[in-house]
């Protein structure tokens, strides 16, 4: 009785679970089917031409002085930009007097001097951007409670994935513009939220951000809002190019010099490869069509003449495997006992038969090295033996000189 009872109050929770799990399965997936996509960002980035992109991309200077003006007069008001020395601007075309024009216009906190104090003094060109905010608290609580996050590194940092096959075309085509793709899209990509999505007070939807449907900091950027004096459209679209640029130099200010120089080693590589590919065939070559016979196929059948162990009218040459310079007294007794007697034979065996001969004769590796095949069919052809004794004889056999 006392066992059923367990067995029965079992059984009631297993289908208990059971019955729970799938409503959770069931109510996630309805979720999902009502739009609330549980992954970020909703909208994959926008995917800009950037002058840099590619393996020989470049700076275009004029954009990332423009894109340095929208960080000065907008986004510095939040972002702070830790890692950037006011003489790097040097790099975006600047002199050295206007560098240090352009940091003399910021405060930098410095010290202590000899009274133990900290002072304020103007910034000159070996100091880093000033940070807006004096610490992170600062930020957070200024901005709704996040932090704007600092610009040094932040085009690298955020680069959405591209997915399969893309990313797979991306190592070719050298990409590694995801950040400013990602940081251009989000600029650009402020919209009115769609029905039923949680916009909590002080965010915004923007479905190009990483981290969830809204996002803590305000669309910062409006038309005219910065004078560009090159002629630049002053518009949100031009001013969201320019500041993308901007942070992807401050970030990597090396990117165009490692794609290049990542696509000169291909190339070097790709050549390489090549010149291996072609010295390996010239190395072998030497074995296998010297010997006229590629592996497992018999080389041409020499001419019939050759065959018999006398000289015959018209060819004159003598038909003794001895004559072949590396065969002795001893092998060639050992393969006349295998039935190779004339150097016919030898001139007709593929590479693996010449192998194979080589192991019964107890002279392994020897036919290819010692070229065996080419020898007899030299001498079928007439030619002199390459040992100057077996040569000697040869003459004297048939009364002529080579
Ligand atoms: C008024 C303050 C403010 C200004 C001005 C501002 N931002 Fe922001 N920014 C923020 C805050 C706050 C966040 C953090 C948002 C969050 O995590 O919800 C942020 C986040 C970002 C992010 C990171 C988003 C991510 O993926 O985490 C980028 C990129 C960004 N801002 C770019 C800019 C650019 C470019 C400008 C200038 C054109 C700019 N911001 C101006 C406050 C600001």
């Amino acid at each position: 009785m006392e066992l059923k009872s367990i067995f029965t109050g079992l059984s009631g929770t297993l289908a208990g679970l059971t019955v729970g799990v799938m409503v959770a399965f069931g109510s996630a997936q309805a979720a999902e089917e009502e739009g609330g996509t549980p992954h970020y960002p909703i909208e994959h980035p926008k995917h800009v031409h950037w002058s840099f992109g590619g393996p020989f991309g470049h700076w275009d200077v004029g954009q990332l002085q423009r894109g340095l003006k929208v960080y000065k007069e907008v986004c510095s008001a939040c972002h702070s930009l830790n890692l950037v020395a006011f003489r790097n601007l040097e790099e975006l075309g600047y002199s050295e007097e206007q560098v240090k024009a352009f940091a003399a216009e910021y405060t930098v906190t410095d010290g202590p001097n000899a009274e133990g104090e900290m002072f304020d003094r103007a910034a000159v060109p070996s100091d880093r951007f000033p940070a807006p905010f004096p610490n992170e608290e600062a930020a957070a609580y200024a901005n709704n409670g996040a932090a704007p996050p600092d610009f040094s590194l932040l085009a690298k940092a955020r680069a959405p994935e591209r997915g399969f096959p893309t990313f797979i075309f991306d190592i070719f085509t050298l990409y590694a513009e995801n950040g400013p793709d990602y940081i251009y899209s989000l600029l650009t990509g402020y919209q009115d939220a769609p029905e039923g999505t949680d916009v909590p007070d002080g965010s915004h939807y923007n479905p190009y951000f990483v981290g969830g449907p809204t996002l803590a900091m305000a669309p910062p950027l409006s038309e005219e809002i910065v004078s560009y004096d090159d002629g630049s459209p002053e518009t949100v679209d031009q001013y969201a190019r320019d500041v993308a640029a901007f942070m992807m130099w401050a970030a990597e200010p090396s990117l165009v010099e490692r794609k290049s120089l990542g696509f000169k080693v291909m190339i070097a590589l790709l050549l390489l490869a090549i010149l291996f590919y072609l010295s390996k065939k010239a190395v072998w070559s030497a074995l296998y069509n010297e010997g006229s016979a590629s592996a497992g196929r018999a080389a041409p059948a020499p001419a019939m003449a050759a065959v018999g162990s006398a000289p015959r009218a018209g060819v004159d040459f003598i038909d003794d495997i001895e004559l072949i310079d590396g065969i002795g007294a001893t092998i060639a007794k050992r393969m006349k006992s295998k039935g190779i007697n004339s150097l016919a034979k030898i001139a007709a065996m593929s590479v693996a038969e010449l192998d194979k001969l080589g192991e019964a004769v107890n002279a392994r590796n020897r036919p290819v090295r010692e070229e065996w095949q080419v020898q007899a069919r030299e001498l079928i052809a007439g030619k002199p033996p390459r040992a100057a004794i077996d040569r000697a004889k040869v003459e004297k056999l048939l009364g002529k000189k080579f």
